[in-house]
């Protein structure tokens, strides 16, 4: 098992790196008074809010909130895990990661490190899993009947190979007894492991078995080809028909979408991609030569997963079982995607006849027709304006000032450009009025939100400003000398702003990107990065002594809470003799 990446390595590839040299190799960015703007990358937007700052080595956009280090930017833009991450940034200035020693029965505090380490195993386990399923399709006493069924729905060897389409046995813990045990002893961290992946699962009374029992399984890979989860399909009438992988540490379903490795694998360029339902969908169209279809694993699809599909292919089409479910589900889509839409990117949405799905209509009509069918999606613009055509009046004043209300904000929510302008010129033929006269109602519109939410950026709690102010500006801890600890104090976040204070006193010279880097994957880690971009209102020659200040604030806080608390404490129970000493001494600081 390859060993950490050590703590300081990590540090150093954050010291070398200029942020914004990197972020400006992917997103051109532009000086704006002491930070440099882009329009994120990581949602669609007209005016740029995405800020990253030198001084601080930090991004942060006032749109989406998506903010971080250096590592952070990468994991998010490059769609790496970190470790992937660490290793592209050592790529840059030629060096090799470095591993320290590993001991597997040693806990160091980088739990962080484990953790990915950890995730590490999970694919190899991942892999391992689905390579028995396979297996077990071609071997197990019921390989005949599965294969049996498979052929019946159409498909052939070479297309269940493609896919990795296994078989996991009719039994309760083979997976269980391969995987865990050695000579009938049970190695309890394997078992841990795969209950982290999902592929055990623990009843209420604490038994532990496979989860996918006697089913076809589908493993659902990630981008990379990694497998992070399955699902699983009965050959019979039985319920559920379906069983899936849960969340895990590995596998986000709303991140991920089933056949997107293989469409790429089977695609040098994707010109455009099917969004369908079903695992079976996917693999029949394939079957039928449709080799870039995806499937989004939940029924609408999420704005994550068309980010994903459209940093690989530029035009994508969603199709829905033509009943009520399917139209709505097509419209949550719909709603998820129009941020992502600008110049140059198409989405469609395609309907089927009731009772259809892409698979029984792939076996009846052929590719050739299929494709027919999607090449005659219906545009973007049209599903959006019937549909909100279908909620209202349109004979009647009152409607069309409901379609303008309705469809103003969606239309306003794409990228500023040719398409967006022509959304608003098909809504003001819609109103009969001029799209110039749109133009004034939509400058007529209060402020965009990304505004306001910048204006109240307020100042929280005395503990939060002390840490935001802590974490934009680590050496101010060192100012700190002679106060007492501040972990003592029971206020929301003092223990969190010791652990800081520490962390900077154990290295004087960390800058905020890799002070922040100490808290990835911890539970604190969200907080901190919000407040890492928080917009303080001090200026820098006051704020040494307004961070003084607010530990002051903090430290007499606590002293008002105590003397309260032991106030009540004499007047309901009595004080102990080294209470009232205590509350002597509260009471003379007060005067
Ligand atoms: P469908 O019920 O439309 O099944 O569910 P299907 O894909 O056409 O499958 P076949 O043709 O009957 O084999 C569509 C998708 O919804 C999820 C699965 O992802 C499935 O592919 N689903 C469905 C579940 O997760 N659980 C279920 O019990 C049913
Ligand atoms: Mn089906």
């Amino acid at each position: 098992m390859a060993g950490l990446i050590p703590r300081q390595f990590i540090d150093d590839l954050i010291a070398r790196t200029d942020i914004v040299d990197l972020i400006d190799s992917r997103v051109k960015l532009k000086k704006a008074g002491k930070s440099y703007v882009a329009c994120c990358p990581f949602h669609g937007e007209k005016s740029p809010s995405f800020h990253v700052s030198q001084d601080k080595q930090f991004y942060h956009c006032f749109g989406c909130g998506a903010s971080g280090n250096v590592i952070s930017f990468l994991m998010e833009y490059d769609r790496l895990d970190f470790v992937d991450t660490i290793e592209e940034l050592a790529s840059l200035y030629n060096l090799d990661v470095p591993r320290e020693e590993s001991n597997d029965n040693q806990k160091t505090a980088q739990q962080y490190s484990i953790e990915k380490q950890q995730k590490l195993d999970y694919y190899e386990l991942m892999s391992q899993v689905s390579q028995f399923f396979i297996q077990q399709l071609k071997t197990n006493k019921n390989s005949e009947a599965v294969v049996e069924y498979l052929k019946n729905r159409g498909l052939s060897g070479e297309i269940a190979k493609r896919f990795g389409i296994g078989y996991s046995p009719d039994d309760w813990q083979v997976v269980l007894d391969k995987f865990c045990k050695v000579n009938g002893i049970l190695n309890t961290q394997r078992q841990a492991q795969l209950l982290d992946t999902g592929v055990l699962i623990k009843n209420e009374k604490g038994r532990i078995y496979d989860r996918f029992r006697h089913r076809v399984i589908f493993p659902i890979r990630d981008r990379r080809g990694r497998v992070i989860g399955f699902g699983g399909r009965v050959i019979d009438d039985s319920t559920p028909k379906y069983l899936n992988s849960p969340e895990t540490p590995i596998f986000h379903k709303g991140f991920e979408l089933y056949g997107f490795f293989e469409a790429k694998q089977a695609n040098r360029d994707l010109k455009r991609l099917l969004v369908v339902e079903g695992y079976m969908d996917v693999v029949a169209l394939a079957q039928h030569g449709v080799s870039w279809a995806v499937a989004s694993l939940g029924t609408s699809t999420t704005s994550e997963q068309i980010q994903l599909m459209f940093r690989n292919t530029s035009e994508i089409i969603c199709c829905y079982d033509g009943d009520r479910a399917g139209r709505d589900a097509a419209w949550r889509t719909l709603q998820n995607s129009l941020p992502q839409l600008k110049d140059g990117r198409q989405i469609k949405f395609m309907f089927l006849p009731d009772g259809e799905d892409p698979d029984s209509m792939i076996r009846q009509l052929g590719e050739q027709e299929f494709v027919a069918l999607v090449d005659q999606a219906m545009p973007l613009s049209q599903f959006l304006f019937d549909n909100l055509i279908s909620q209202v009046e349109m004979d009647s004043e009152d409607g069309r000032s409901k379609l303008a209300n309705l469809a103003l904000p969606m239309v306003n929510s794409i990228s500023d450009g040719v398409f967006q302008q022509m959304m608003k010129e098909k809504l003001a033929k819609y109103l009969g009025m001029e799209a110039s006269s749109l133009e004034r109602f939509i400058q007529a519109e209060p402020e965009s939100p990304v505004k306001t939410k910048r204006k109240k950026a307020s100042r929280g709690s005395i503990v939060r400003q002390a840490i935001g102010i802590l974490v934009q500006h680590p050496n101010l801890a060192m100012t700190l000398d002679g106060m007492p600890r501040l972990d003592q104090i029971k206020l929301k976040g003092t223990e969190l702003l010791q652990q800081l204070i520490d962390e900077v006193h154990q290295q004087p010279t960390i800058n905020a990107a890799q002070l922040l880097e100490r808290w990835r994957g911890k539970d604190e880690y969200n907080a901190l990065l919000k407040l890492a971009s928080w917009q303080h209102d001090v200026v820098d020659e006051n704020l040494q002594s307004h961070f003084v200040d607010t530990i002051v604030q903090i430290i007499n806080k606590h002293l008002e809470l105590r003397l309260e608390q032991l106030a009540h404490k004499s007047r309901v129970e009595g004080l102990t003799s080294e209470e009232r000493q205590e509350y002597a001494q509260l009471i003379a600081n007060e005067q």
